[in-house]
């Protein structure tokens, strides 16, 4: 066998062995099951008022298929036009349009920071991040800081001005990247914080904070707008990103589930957008290559998602959005009572984070300032990630399992995702049979790791914290 094949295998092998093979499910097995793992956050993908609008405007459109070529070849008249409209609705100086949230955290990160300029980020960003970095000149000087850590973000920033004049000088850039809500555990970065800690150690204006509002675009803030718009922050961020291959229907991200789109519409639609001042938007144009070396968004694609605008703009997608916070909170109060009259399960097979045990916002209005709001993700922690996707799927639920590398080692979860299309009922269902499942697998196991009778659930949220 040639030498390339012996290794391709091996390693795919050994990915097998370790029960971390990734696969693309097979599609006809979805049918019919419960959606409770794509971001099709507000169910937009299958909304009959979505696709009539598209239609509508779709046939009165002078051009809907491809655009011709790369954006800095072609004439780009719709581009223009609804970078104009994003720019105006999330109140940016300007907006510019990249293939996918992918292409351009990769083309941002890849060419704005210099030569010298450090890049700081959470250590939950998203791959994408990872990937610009990597391919920039400061590829060398990048370091992670602990989730939402603010004593974390402090003291490495603290270390970096000490170990760098420059930085204090302000001859040199650094760059802090952050999700406004992280994809994978449903939590919100403390981003005022991080804007004043950022604004107070760097006085010369030489740090600057990055936003990826790819999970929160359509979900908080006035219309939709995100966590930035929702805290007033947009002025004091050097730019923030919004995916629409999520809650408002494109296609992206990694569920093969986004392409209901594909099937209903034959269509693939992904847009994302940069929200930044000219100068950074000028930059990118000339030194960003995902913008630069690929043939620009379709025209389909822009009118599919200036139709979501029309939604979130004129309020029907609020009332969406409202529905898939209430459902957060059915379902992590149904889960929480649950699970604390069953002392039995052991820890490691079923928790939810002790965020999800906090004092929650109780108002209905999430389009202001709030703290620990619900949310759309919540990271249902288990050791046993496929069995329980795979009792879930038996019981017609569609829950994803996520495991190492894609989450760190230790902390494989069920995600889950809601949607507007989800009601009460399903999601207490979810709860109910993931606790029905951890039960049954306890008493298999004859395993408890909590047997004392008292103050269990408690000691439950305790031992997650501390592991966290
Ligand atoms: C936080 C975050 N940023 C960026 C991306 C990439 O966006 P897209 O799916 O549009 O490529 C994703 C998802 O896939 C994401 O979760």
């Amino acid at each position: 066998m040639p030498i390339l094949e012996t290794r391709l295998r091996a390693a795919l092998q050994s990915r097998e062995e370790r029960c971390i093979r990734r696969r693309l499910s097979d599609p006809a097995t979805n049918v019919g099951l419960v959606d409770f793992h794509t971001n099709d956050y507000l169910s937009l993908s299958s909304s009959e008022d979505l696709r009539s609008r598209f239609l509508t405007k779709l046939a009165a459109a002078p051009n809907i298929l491809g655009s011709g070529g790369s954006r800095l070849l072609v004439n780009g008249a719709a581009h223009h036009a609804f970078e104009t409209r994003l720019a105006s609705f999330f109140g940016s100086p300007c907006a510019l349009l990249f293939n996918s949230g992918f292409d351009a955290n990769v083309g941002f990160f890849s060419c704005v920071p210099q030569a010298g300029d450090v890049v700081v980020f959470d250590e939950y960003i998203h791959a994408s991040v990872h990937d610009g970095i990597r391919a920039s000149r400061a590829r060398e000087d990048w370091f992670s800081f602990e989730h939402n850590s603010l004593t974390a973000l402090g003291d490495l920033l603290l270390r970096l001005i000490d170990g760098r004049p420059s930085l204090t000088e302000g001859s040199q850039s650094i760059f802090v990247a952050v999700e406004s809500l992280y994809s994978m555990d449903g939590t919100i970065a403390p981003l005022l914080q991080i804007v004043e800690m950022v604004e107070a150690m760097f006085p010369r204006g030489n740090g600057y904070v990055i936003v990826d509002e790819a999970h929160a675009t359509g979900i908080y803030g006035p219309q939709g707008r995100g966590l930035v718009a929702l805290l007033g922050l947009e002025d004091r961020v050097l730019a923030r990103l919004h995916t629409f291959g999520k809650a408002l229907a494109g296609s992206g991200g990694t569920c093969p589930n986004h392409y209901v789109v594909l099937e209903v519409l034959k269509l693939n639609i992904s847009i994302a957008v940069v929200l930044t001042n000219t100068l950074i938007r000028d930059y990118m144009l000339n030194y960003a290559r995902s913008l630069i070396y690929t043939t620009s968004l379709c025209y389909a694609n822009i009118i599919a998602v200036d139709c979501a605008f029309d939604m979130l703009e004129d309020g029907t997608a609020k009332q969406l959005s409202r529905h898939v916070l209430h459902l957060s909170a059915v379902f992590t109060a149904t889960f929480t009572t649950l699970i604390r009259i069953r002392p039995n399960i052991p820890l490691h097979l079923l928790s939810l984070s002790p965020r999800l045990t906090l004092p929650r916002q109780s108002s209905s209005d999430f389009s202001t300032p709030l703290s620990n709001p619900p949310t759309p993700i919540i990271a249902v922690f288990t050791s046993s990630p496929r069995p329980l996707s795979a009792y879930l799927r038996k019981k017609g639920m569609n829950a994803c399992p996520i495991t190492w590398p894609t989450v760190p080692k230790g902390k494989d979860r069920v995600r889950v995702c809601l949607h507007a299309g989800n009601t009460e009922k399903e999601v207490e269902v979810l709860a109910r049979e993931m606790v029905a499942w951890a039960e049954a697998e306890s008493e298999k196991s004859g395993a408890s790791e909590i047997s004392d009778g008292c103050g269990l659930g408690e000691k439950r949220v305790a031992a997650v914290q501390s592991k966290l």
